[in-house]
């Protein structure tokens, strides 16, 4: 790769937002500078950039971006202008609550400071990349700890380094896992309707040289049964306090396989993705998408324009199917409302 090109999907440089169009792969790796509020919403609404740890990392570049357009403005008004813009990049997604959670701490940061405001929210921005990064680490290593000699995982979705500051949750388990010798296979499912698992699992993988198969989401309980998967291993976009988990849709039928089958279930997410607010599963809004990524896949046309959709993009699974939650505190077995509580108790 060209080494002015960016190294990493989000990339603050030089006081700008540059972003790997995830839309264009794995055909093209295209970088899209982005310089406003509305380009920065945008570009979430319409998944340039996606993955609910990516959408939190890009939301607080955002209201860095908010602040450089408003700096001029005297304090007060310049924070009035920004609370506005921080309101605006919240409508962003509804279900993954990183967005909401990186948006709280900016704007804490930003109540917090009287002088040089600016410089200070572009730290925090940078500081919320830089743990997440952290955070994913230090999941990938504990995680990794539950995975055995010679083993072959599942993984729905793409909980990558694209979807997250960099390394990424389920992903980063199975770097790790694959670093420390012990992975033999990956199974990436497809991930209908927007396909992350084609387009983005199976080549972050392959760039890496780790082993995967690309499966129909259908053939899902085939390659369970025949294929000895120790694992099926996904991210998050929103835990609530109970521990039920909405992540990209098929995981919950993902869940109740590995249940039917005994296989072990794995969440992979850091703190910043549990929603203490949201008391269960039933709390969390689940984003619908308009239904032409049902009808179409990109531009040929898979039904009539007379079909009615539903295309919600994620489903809750219940805390009963997860065996263990993985987060940078640590790890939640049989995750519970009492378990989840504890991360938090410094
Ligand atoms: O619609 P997307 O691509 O934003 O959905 C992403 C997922 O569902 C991921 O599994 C989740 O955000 C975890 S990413 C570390």
């Amino acid at each position: 790769m060209d080494k002015s090109l960016p190294n990493r999907a989000i990339e603050w440089r030089d006081q700008q937002l540059i972003l790997l169009d995830q839309r264009l792969l794995p055909g093209a790796v295209e970088f899209l500078p982005i310089n406003d509020v509305a380009g920065t919403f945008d570009a979430i609404k319409n998944m340039v950039v996606r993955g609910a740890p990516a959408i939190g990392v890009t939301a607080a570049y955002g209201v860095v971006l908010s602040a450089l357009a408003h700096q001029q403005l005297g304090e007060e008004q310049a924070k009035q202008q920004i609370e506005l813009d921080i309101s605006k990049l919240n409508k962003a997604r509804p279900t993954a609550v990183n967005l909401a959670w990186a948006l709280q701490r900016m704007q804490q940061c930003l109540h917090n400071q009287n002088n040089d405001w600016l410089s200070a929210l572009e730290k925090e921005a940078v500081a919320i990349h830089e743990q997440d990064i952290a955070a994913n680490k230090a999941m990938g290593e504990l995680g990794a700890g539950y995975i055995g000699e010679q083993s072959a995982v599942m993984t729905h979705c793409n909980a990558g380094a694209l979807a997250t500051g960099g390394y990424g949750t389920a992903l980063g388990v199975i770097r790790s896992a694959f670093a420390q010798g012990k992975l033999a296979k990956v199974f990436a499912n497809e991930t209908r309707p927007w396909f992350q698992g084609s387009r983005l699992t199976a080549w972050e993988l392959e760039q890496e040289k780790i082993p995967v198969s690309l499966i129909c989401d259908s053939a899902a309980a085939s390659a369970l049964r025949e294929h000895h998967v120790d694992w099926i291993i996904v991210g998050a976009d929103r835990v609530a306090a109970n521990g039920d988990v909405a992540n990209k849709i098929g995981t919950y039928s993902l869940a109740v396989l590995a249940k039917h089958m005994g296989k072990k279930f794995m969440v992979v997410a850091p703190t910043s993705t549990i929603d203490l607010s949201s008391a269960h599963g039933d709390d969390i809004e689940i984003e619908q998408r308009g239904r032409q990524e049902v009808t179409h896949v990109g531009e040929k046309v898979m039904a009539t324009e007379g079909t009615s959709v539903w295309n919600p993009v994620f489903d809750v699974t219940p805390a009963e199917l997860v065996d263990v939650l993985i987060t940078e505190q640590g790890a939640v077995e049989n995750p519970s409302t009492s378990k989840i509580a504890r991360l938090f108790v410094k």
